[in-house]
């Protein structure tokens, strides 16, 4: 019988199988469809040390391919998150990663300190797609420096695992896995969207900027996980245009331990669980035992 389990940091998640942050809103959106406990992990809404209005409409657009978003990271803050919506994940035994991000390295550091020791937080996800007010606004995740620095000081203020959720803007993304290797980040997140623009060529205008997301970007997200998974000895979580079972595996392959579905959430909200049903019965029918058989099978 296969086994579609995962041990990450000494515990036992059952499935492999998270959200992308930001797509599944707080988590019990989905639930008159199926249940979020349903995942290993259920992955947070990006939270902040205040609530955020997010940007004007239109915060989608669908493209060739896939989708731009810019939802401007809209939030209610971590205070609120974990007030009113922690318990429900403890009630339903469903492991969370707490995505947060910041514009300066206090912002960060303080969104990390205000998360409890609860057991059911099984560990934090940092977007590193953001400005850094004090640094001119460059990208947090673009400077090698400056993705050591953040990702130290977060460290210093919790025990929790980190993920480190890096952008694929980036000169050299393996670079900066090694930046947050080093810097003690226990897992690494590939990859964040793209960004990209849309024209609506009736008023031209260009109606949305934002980051790209879907299968438009996969073979870039498959890149990055399997050359990071060459150079860094830590855990990859798999995320950019996963639509299938398929495209899961080849994210196994490459080098995930786990894999976050984000876009396909949209195109059919059923994606997440026929994407847990599928993979025990591809590992039966090819043979394997478990989840940890074929990743990384790729040279
Ligand atoms: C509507 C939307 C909102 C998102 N919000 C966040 C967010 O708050 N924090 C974050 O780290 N990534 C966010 N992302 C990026 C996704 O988590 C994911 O990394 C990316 O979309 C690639 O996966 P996909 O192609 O399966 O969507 C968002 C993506 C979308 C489409």
């Amino acid at each position: 019988m296969a086994d579609i389990s995962l041990n990450l940091f000494g515990r036992k998640l059952k499935n492999p199988v998270m959200n992308a942050s930001g797509t599944l809103g707080y988590g019990r959106e989905i639930e008159p469809l199926w249940r979020v406990s349903e995942m290993g992990v259920y992955v947070s809404k990006g939270l902040s040390l205040k609530p955020h209005h997010g940007n004007p409409t239109p915060r989608v657009w669908e493209v060739s391919s896939g989708m731009l978003n810019s939802i401007g990271l809209q939030n209610i803050g971590i205070d609120r998150f974990l007030e009113e919506y922690l318990p429900y994940f403890s009630e339903t035994k469903t492991p969370v990663i707490i995505n947060f991000f910041g514009f300066t390295v206090e912002e960060y550091v303080g969104c990390a300190e205000r998360i409890k020791d609860d057991e059911n937080i099984f560990a934090l996800e940092m977007n590193l797609s953001c400005p850094n007010i004090k640094e001119g606004g460059i990208g947090f995740g673009k400077d090698p420096n400056m993705v050591f620095n953040l990702i130290k000081a977060v460290k210093s203020v919790t025990t929790k695992p980190i993920f480190a959720k890096l952008s694929p803007e980036v000169k050299n993304i393996v670079e900066i896995a090694k930046s947050a290797y080093e810097a003690g980040s226990d897992g690494l997140t590939l990859i964040n969207t793209m960004p990209g623009v849309a024209v609506d060529i009736r008023k031209g205008v260009i109606p949305i900027k934002g980051g790209l997301s879907g299968p438009a970007i996969k073979p870039v997200a498959l890149k990055a996980v399997y050359e990071c998974r060459k150079a860094v000895p830590i855990p990859i979580l798999g995320t950019g245009g996963i639509m299938s079972l398929e495209d899961a595996l080849s994210f196994f392959m490459a080098g995930a331990w786990a894999i976050q579905v984000g876009t396909a959430t949209f195109v059919d909200p059923y994606t997440i669980p026929r994407i847990i049903d599928g993979l025990k019965g591809y590992l039966e029918h090819h043979g394997f035992s478990s989840v940890s058989e074929i990743t990384g099978i790729t040279e």
